[in-house]
């Protein structure tokens, strides 16, 4: 039994995310013509956007094999000598979390990526000895929530660096009815638009939403995802008209009714939701600033008159 996967596998079946594609259709046809390598490729944005389906994507495209790791769990430089020396010419090398590499770690990417060539340490006291190895040209694709995050010689290192967007509502529709089709079901425009439209700007939501739906339609609907449809089952998840989940609501509410609306620095926020703070700056916040439910400014987090509005919170309200 094969799970159907709405994963695109052709960029030619990637959805939004139109600057990206295209410069990396671009690049990429051009390595071709050099019979090149791709450039090493960073991608960024928050969780969910598709920097794991493009890396897939990237290889598919150019006709080599995709090797799959992470930050963390490359712990030590032998254990990325490992994988880089068992590469085969133009291959990508797919690194998620790259921000979580150790620097010494890192130190060996440095001329795996510029040189194709790393340096190891052989034998241990006054008998140790520095061997230069030469490596197959590769391709690293790096994945990470904020650019911010990486060393600058680490992000210096990348020829191309892509920032992938939140997605419009429209091009979620299109990702929900691609992925209905996909799973063999009967959707309607306006049923997947309700689920595009509570999905936070992110392809891998939109998806989750689309299965739950599909067990809504199944069990207590004719199958058919329609606007009706998917208007109950997303209620009964909790997400709300506009896609804002328990998570979001439980920061605004924190924000506004804890912090009297700001500014807060984001450690009391994290405390005061019992929430790592790290989810909160990936996950949560990104999709609640591009919404203008709040701002980051130097003193710490603030929220907009839409936030306030969203709860249904007076400003005046806080803090009397
Ligand atoms: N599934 C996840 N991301 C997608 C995208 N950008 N286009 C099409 N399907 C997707």
């Amino acid at each position: 039994y094969n799970v159907p996967s709405v994963r695109p596998k052709q960029l030619f079946d990637y959805i939004g995310q139109t600057a990206v594609r295209e410069q990396l259709s671009l690049s990429m046809q051009a390595a071709k013509m050099r019979a090149e390598p791709l450039d090493h490729v960073l991608l960024y944005g928050p969780p969910g956007l598709g920097k794991t389906t493009l890396s897939n994507i990237i290889a598919q495209e150019m006709g080599v094999t995709l090797r799959q790791t992470s930050g963390p769990v490359i712990e030590k430089p032998g254990d990325l000598a490992a994988i880089l020396t068992r590469l085969e010419p133009h291959d990508v090398l797919f690194v998620d979390e790259i921000h979580r590499l150790s620097p010494v770690v890192e130190e060996v990417l440095y001329p795996a990526m510029e040189d194709f060539q790393i340096d190891i340490i052989i034998g241990e006291g006054p008998a140790a000895q520095s061997v230069k190895i030469d490596l197959p040209p590769f391709t690293l694709v790096g994945a990470t929530t904020r650019a911010g995050l990486l060393t600058s010689p680490l992000r210096d290192r990348f020829g191309l660096v892509q920032r992938l967007e939140f997605y419009s509502h429209a091009e979620l529709c299109e990702i929900v009815q691609r992925s209905a089709h996909i799973l063999g079901m009967e959707s309607h425009f306006d049923g997947a638009m309700e689920i595009a439209r509570r999905s936070r700007g992110t392809p891998r939501i939109a998806n989750r939403l689309l299965r739950r739906v599909r067990d809504y339609a199944q069990v207590r609907g004719d199958g058919i995802i329609s606007q009706e449809i998917a208007n109950h089952a997303l209620n009964l998840l909790e997400v709300d008209y506009l896609g804002l989940d328990k998570m979001d609501l439980r920061f605004l509410d924190a924000l506004i009714n804890k912090f009297g609306g700001g500014p807060v620095g984001i450690d009391s926020l994290s405390a005061a939701m019992g929430e790592e703070r790290g989810t909160i700056e990936d996950v949560i916040e990104p999709f609640l600033v591009q919404q203008g439910f709040m701002i980051r400014t130097s003193r710490g987090r603030v929220a907009t008159n839409l936030g306030y509005g969203h709860l249904g919170v007076e400003k005046d309200d806080v803090n009397e």
